[in-house]
């Protein structure tokens, strides 16, 4: 199996075994640079002619500006250094009530989250957020008593640490308590149990260890850690923890939105970190990618009714035979890849291609390096990721038929029959123009098999009981816009990228700082609960510094998420706490937010 054969087929196994409502495969960012290795082999065969491009390629200045690493220097300068030398230590990372045990203990509490949940209060299922509750303020005793706890819908957590200076705009961190159902089926597959949060010696095993208990527990690690230090915000701090997600987040984020959004207001919030992507090694450099962007999701249920009556006098459609002509209709008109000038996957590109290492293919550096002058450089870039189905992902709004329905007996003719089509919506395009291209590409057929037309609500062509039978299209959900895109050239995704660099270069065995990560704004091909919080900040970044010890490629990452084997490597957690009071403390002192 060649590289992407593999990693499709692993993000199949996510996606299965995920069946939410928006599949929050947050870790999918990473789908875009999985590409770069199968397009690293597909170069070989494409052999672009780089004559094509009129002028030398030249790295433009501001393609991909690299703020330098970013630490505390004014009245947090001490206890960084304090607390980078406590991180340092193995009791930290292994003693009693260290991070892994820490992270051990929640990994025990199975918090899962179903698709079919009803409300908190109605549904027992929810109750093992309590348990959870309990285990929290049991070891976090100094975030319970000193920060305020607000809980929301029952089991939403909301801290907030106010800061001395109330006019600072409040930072805000996110992430979730529950975790994706462990298949019955697949317990004995596991190496571990699910929920043993067993630790090897290298990594901590179980469902959530990587998929967000390392987030929640790291958030509320770097804060207690923060208070024993005895450290005081000037800027209030706030963490919010959804619990379903994996599911619909409507319980969980959807409500603490609202009180998020009644405390803070709009635009009331400097920045929102959420999980998502971390460090990849990438051609044979570190780079680390936060997700400004995240694509739109949209399910069209697409139904057609039409008389039912004995088989043995059949019409020469019946639905489901219409039916199938419609799938077919779609999977005939996909969706136009664009690259565009000023997306962020050509910034992602632009990033690699100007600070990536020497195992980038010289074509390909200088197509990309072309790309923001030389239209021919643009379209032949676009023709080579287009030709790649992952890249078509982050390149294009996608669409693919998901289920289907219909007929109950060999003899009797079927009445009705549907089909639900799954769109991940491209940032530069919305859920009306995907509505649109839907309707566009079934009216020719409505009219060819005699069927009223009904799309969204909205009489297309025809009314029933004029026609043979009935095509309706509606939403199976609520529809998510794409999300608007954090600017780049921002005071917080500068503050966000140096502490990166501040937190890569001081790890955990690296070379007294002289090791460097690159910085690459990234698309969110998945949802998180940041769906909720647009009107809180513009400046939302998706990004967990996951990987950043074991440094890992990115066929080496992707299949310990959501899965069998689910599991953390130890020093990378401890890298992710490093992180967030790196960035807690910087974000405290300045004064550009
Ligand atoms: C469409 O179906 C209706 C109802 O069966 C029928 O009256 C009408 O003639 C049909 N139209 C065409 C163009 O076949
Ligand atoms: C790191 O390097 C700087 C100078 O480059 C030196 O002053 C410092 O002591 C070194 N720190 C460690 C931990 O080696
Ligand atoms: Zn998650």
């Amino acid at each position: 199996m060649s590289e992407s054969e593999k990693l499709l087929q692993s993000s199949a196994v996510v996606r299965q075994r995920t069946r939410t409502r928006w599949p929050s495969l947050a870790v999918i960012c990473l789908v875009v640079v999985l590409l770069f290795i199968s397009l690293n082999a597909k170069l070989q065969l494409l052999a672009f002619p780089l004559s094509l491009i009129s002028e030398p390629p030249r790295p433009p200045p501001d393609a991909c500006p690299q703020p330098a690493p970013l630490f505390p220097t004014r009245r947090n300068a001490a206890i960084w250094e304090t607390i980078r030398t406590q991180t340092a230590s193995d009791a930290f990372k292994l003693g009693p009530g260290g991070a892994l045990e820490l992270l051990a203990g929640a990994v025990r509490i199975p918090t899962e989250s179903y698709d079919d949940m009803h409300p908190v209060g109605v549904d027992p299922r929810w109750e093992v957020f309590a348990d959870f509750h309990a285990y929290l303020a049991r070891v976090f005793p100094r975030v319970h008593t000193t920060l305020k706890l607000r809980k929301i819908n029952t089991y939403g957590l909301w801290f907030e640490w106010p800061g001395a200076d109330p006019s600072l705009k409040p930072v805000l961190f996110m992430g979730h308590q529950d975790v994706v159902p462990v298949e019955p089926t697949t317990v004995g597959e596991w190496t571990h149990p699910p929920y043993s949060g067993y630790f090897d010696g290298h990594r901590i095993w179980g469902r959530g260890s990587a998929d967000d208990k390392n987030g929640l527990v790291g958030i509320l690690i770097a804060l207690e850690t923060l208070l024993q230090n005895g450290f005081t915000p000037t800027r209030t701090l706030v963490a919010a923890f959804g619990f379903d997600e994996e599911a619909s987040g409507l319980e969980g984020a959807g409500a603490l939105a609202g009180a998020l959004l009644t405390a803070y207001g709009e635009d009331g919030v400097a920045f929102i970190l959420d999980e998502g992507d971390g460090i990849v090694n990438t051609f044979g450099t570190a780079l680390a990618y936060p997700c400004v962007a995240e694509k739109g999701y949209l399910d069209v249920v697409v139904e057609v009714t039409s008389p039912g009556g004995h088989s043995s006098v059949p019409p020469e459609h019946t639905t489901i035979g219409i039916l199938a002509a419609l799938l077919v209709q779609y999977e005939a008109n996909p969706y136009p890849v664009r690259l565009s000038r000023g997306s962020t996957p050509l910034q992602t590109l632009q990033c690699l291609a100007q600070h990536g290492g020497s195992a980038l293919p010289p074509a390909i550096r200088a197509l990309i390096l072309a790309a923001p002058h030389s239209d021919e450089a643009l379209r032949a870039l676009e023709g080579i990721l287009a030709k790649d189905r992952l890249y078509r992902s982050q390149l294009a709004t996608t669409q693919a038929v998901d289920v289907v329905r219909g007929g109950v007996k060999a003899n009797a003719l079927p009445e009705a029959a549907h089909a639900v089509v799954n769109h991940r919506i491209l940032t530069e395009s919305s859920v009306a123009e995907v509505r649109a291209h839907n309707i566009a590409a079934l009216r020719p057929l409505a009219e060819r098999f005699n069927l009223s037309f009904t799309a969204f609500g909205v009489a297309e062509q025809g009314a029933p009981g004029t026609a043979r039978g009935t095509l309706a299209l509606r939403d199976m959900y609520d529809a998510l816009e794409p999300a608007p895109v954090s600017p780049r050239d921002s005071s917080a995704y500068e503050l966000l990228s140096g502490s990166i660099k501040a937190a890569y270069g001081t790890r955990r065995g690296a070379a007294n700082g002289s090791d460097t990560v690159v910085v690459a704004p990234a698309v969110l091909v998945g949802n998180t609960d940041t769906q909720f919080y647009w009107k809180l900040s513009p400046h939302i970044f998706r990004y967990g510094h996951g990987n950043a010890a074991a440094g890992l490629r990115p066929d080496e990452i992707l299949d310990k998420i959501h899965t069998v084997d689910e599991s953390i490597d130890a020093d990378d957690f401890v890298e992710m706490i490093r992180f967030f009071i790196t960035l807690v403390l910087n974000a405290d002192e300045s004064v550009v937010l």
